[in-house]
């Protein structure tokens, strides 16, 4: 019987040298899609998918994520004062309950891998869900809700994939199709920013994950690999002789929101979605085009 999928990490140690300035002294996961930093969505996603406890692996400069996460009583007393009830109700349910976070720092940049390894004390001998929020994913159900179908079915490890061009998949991290499952294929193979020539498909590992806490003696070893980092998928690669890894290709839109033509374009997607914004943000467009 598998245990239930209750914790979930999200790695938001990352410098964000692909949006300086905006990132120099804030943290990449607070830049706002419409109105909400990307980190909140990822943690909406995995509460969604019944997540009780929510593991960050930051760094210096982002304490402002903690922040996020906590109450603000100076503003909750203003909206209260001003009857900004509904605002309230909304800034009160985007809030994890007390005692559900938990905030451990990676002292160096060594890679994803690397900051996954950083929460094992916190995660314990139990599975994990493994968010990357900038892989903002708009999808209903949440990705990882659909994810959850996938393991209660084959255990062990789900990764999420899709297609992309094959020209992009060295960009990502990429897997091997093998034999078909009720829910989703086993994986064979794994590969992280391989030349296009080399890559064994064109299905990319879309930055979520349920993993197996075996996978931290994996990473204790500390090997280095693609760009000089400690990188998951490595880790990921070394596991899958021991257990079943099943790729799961959702339904949903990715906006890889670490470059600033998803972001840019989550904006457009997340705007054009809220019923307040739509109608006027689409003629403002319109213009524009
Ligand atoms: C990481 C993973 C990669 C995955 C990607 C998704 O790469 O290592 O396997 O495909 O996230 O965004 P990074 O974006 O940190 O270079």
């Amino acid at each position: 019987m598998n245990n239930k999928v209750k914790i979930a990490v999200f790695p938001v140690a990352g410098l964000g040298t692909r949006f300086l300035p905006a990132t120099k002294s804030m943290p990449k996961e607070m830049l706002t899609v419409v109105d909400r930093p990307l980190i909140q969505y990822a943690v909406d996603e995995a509460r969604e998918a019944g997540i009780e406890h929510f593991v960050f692996v930051t760094g210096r400069n982002k304490g402002v994520i903690e922040d996020h996460f906590d109450r603000q009583f100076e503003l909750e007393t203003t909206l209260f004062e001003r009857g900004k009830t509904k605002e309230l109700k909304e800034l009160q349910k985007d809030l994890p309950k007390p005692g559900q976070t938990s905030f451990t720092r990676q002292q160096e940049p060594l890679g994803l891998g690397h900051a996954v390894w950083c929460a094992r004390d916190i995660v314990g001998d139990e599975p994990f869900a493994l968010l990357l929020p900038d892989m903002l994913i708009k999808a209903e159900p949440g990705v990882l809700s659909q994810m959850m179908g996938a393991y209660n079915e084959n255990g062990g490890n789900i990764i999420a994939v899709e297609e992309v061009d094959k020209k992009d998949v060295s960009s990502y991290g990429v897997v091997g199709r093998g034999a078909g499952l009720d829910e989703g294929f086993i994986i064979n193979e794994m590969i992280e920013k391989p030349d296009p020539k080399d890559a064994p498909s064109n299905l990319i590992i879309s930055g979520r994950y349920i993993l197996q806490p075996r996978i931290f003696d994996l990473l204790s070893s500390h090997t280095k690999g693609a760009g000089g980092e400690i990188q998951i998928t490595d880790a990921m690669q070394a596991l899958m002789k021991e257990q079943q890894f099943t790729g799961v290709k959702f339904k949903g839109r990715t906006f890889d929101c670490g470059s600033k033509i998803g972001f840019l374009s989550a904006n457009v997607a997340y705007a054009l979605d809220r019923e307040e914004l739509s109608e006027e943000f689409r003629k403002e467009l319109a213009i524009l085009l």
